[in-house]
């Protein structure tokens, strides 16, 4: 059997918590292989509304296996108080769930560490998260980190001692102050005092070599999915660097996440909105700075599911989606809220770019630097979508991506709840 991915192909926040909830009838396994409590999947369904940030959305569905694997980054804090409690509630989730001892640990002074340099960085800030995600991945390649396996050795504490004394002396030089500091409204002693809780209960849950779970359970025929978080454009290699997470958000990043082999990979859905939004800071070409984004951020509710912070809005961007899927080797498409585009009468698309003069469509190496997008615009279906009968301006819309793309579109989510969806 092979594994397929899905994942994002803009600046994340495509949906793809709905789509996984919805193809996991479909798997034995749902597995997460990058990123950790910077993603925030929501998952609505039966009136109910949940938010993942580490723990895979096949959550919720009777007999579904979730594996968190090596390429993600964990806070125990954040995976056991915030998920885990939110779960419990709605579905057990112990037997379901299995860690890879590789995982590594977000710690309590790694989040400090993204709070000071986000400082450092001043009016050059990436507008992080602030979960700690670069400053852990930093430590993991720097032959660092923590790992979740370490949990479980009696030096435990001697080697988180050890890591947060380093660290608060890289905070110290860049003048940060931790005492007033916050996380999640609790001073660093009383988060630290939570977190090493969290990480003790966490030993308690299948803690264990996931590459070998993972390749027997291909050998043995089962169905994985492959959950991306974040999305194409802020890949580590690929993505508007600096403006970027720290990890390969790319179907790349599955393979050394998993340990999988690539000869593996099967399906890769690649999901993007019927828009463009973006989170944080670096450039957006297609960004609306007018009424229509704002139309754009109220009908789509777009605030960070992770941090609520109002998300940029703007046309949707071929080029940038063209790159994407070629980056991942998309096969199948999934159109995302397209429902937020009901009430507009003209659609508008950017088809290419012009810099230094000429007309590119491809990627110039830093999408920052003077280029102006090219647009076509569109009938827009200006009414209520009924999935029985598609509005002829939204299979237009839809053809001409395809085209544009080169790729068919396999459904239209056309509303939040796991039924509200076209399938082509
Ligand atoms: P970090 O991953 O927290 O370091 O944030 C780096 C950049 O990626 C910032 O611009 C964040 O807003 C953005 N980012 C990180 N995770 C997500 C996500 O799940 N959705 C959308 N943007 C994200």
């Amino acid at each position: 059997m092979k594994v397929d991915v899905l994942l994002g192909l803009q600046w994340g926040d495509e949906g793809k918590g709905k789509i996984v909830d919805v193809l996991t009838p479909h798997y034995d396994m749902v597995v997460r292989f990058q990123g950790g409590p910077n993603a925030g999947h929501t998952l609505e369904f039966d009136g109910q509304k949940v938010v993942l940030h580490t723990i895979p959305s096949g959550v919720f569905r009777e007999n579904t296996i979730n594996v968190i694997g090596n390429g993600v980054i964990i806070d125990p804090f954040i995976m056991l108080n915030k998920e885990v409690n939110q779960i419990s509630a709605i579905t057990e989730i112990k037997s379901k769930l299995y860690i890879s001892e590789k995982a590594h640990l977000i710690l309590p002074t790694h989040r400090l560490l993204d709070n000071a340099n986000e400082r450092f960085r001043g009016k050059n800030k990436i507008g992080s998260t602030l979960k700690g995600i670069t400053p852990t991945y930093i430590d993991k390649t720097g032959r660092n980190g923590l790992r979740v396996g370490d949990l479980l050795l009696s030096n435990f504490q001697q080697k988180y001692n050890y890591l947060k004394n380093i660290h608060l002396r890289q905070i110290k030089s860049m003048d940060f102050d931790y005492s007033t500091a916050l996380i999640d409204g609790l001073s660093f002693a009383e988060y630290e005092l939570a977190w090493l809780q969290a990480a003790q209960e966490l030993k308690s849950y299948h803690i264990c070599a996931t590459e070998y779970l993972l390749n027997k359970a291909l050998e043995d025929g089962k169905k994985i999915l492959a959950e991306g978080a974040q999305g194409t454009l802020l890949d580590i290699e690929f993505g508007s660097y600096p403006y970027v997470t720290s990890s390969n958000t790319i179907a790349a990043g599955v393979c050394s996440g998993l340990g999988i082999p690539p000869n593996r990979i099967g399906t890769v859905y690649g999901l993007f909105k019927a828009y463009c939004t973006r989170v944080g800071e670096g450039p957006f070409p297609t960004e609306l700075f007018d009424d229509t984004g704002e139309l754009l951020r109220t009908q789509g509710n777009e605030f960070g599911s992770t941090t609520g912070r109002p998300r940029r809005c703007g046309w949707l961007d071929l080029p940038l989606l063209k790159y994407a899927c070629m980056l991942n080797g998309v096969t199948e498409l999934i159109m995302m809220k397209a429902d937020v585009l009901n009430s507009l009468k003209t659609l508008t698309v950017c088809t290419n770019y012009t810099y230094k003069g000429k007309i590119i469509t491809e990627i110039p190496y830093d999408l920052s630097d003077d280029i102006s997008p090219q647009y076509e615009h569109f009938k827009g279906w200006n009414n209520t979508i009924d999935i029985n009968n598609i509005p002829a301006a939204l299979t237009d819309y839809i053809s001409f991506i395809e085209q544009y793309l080169n790729l068919k579109i396999k459904l239209v989510s056309v509303g939040r709840d796991r039924t509200q969806n076209i399938i082509l």
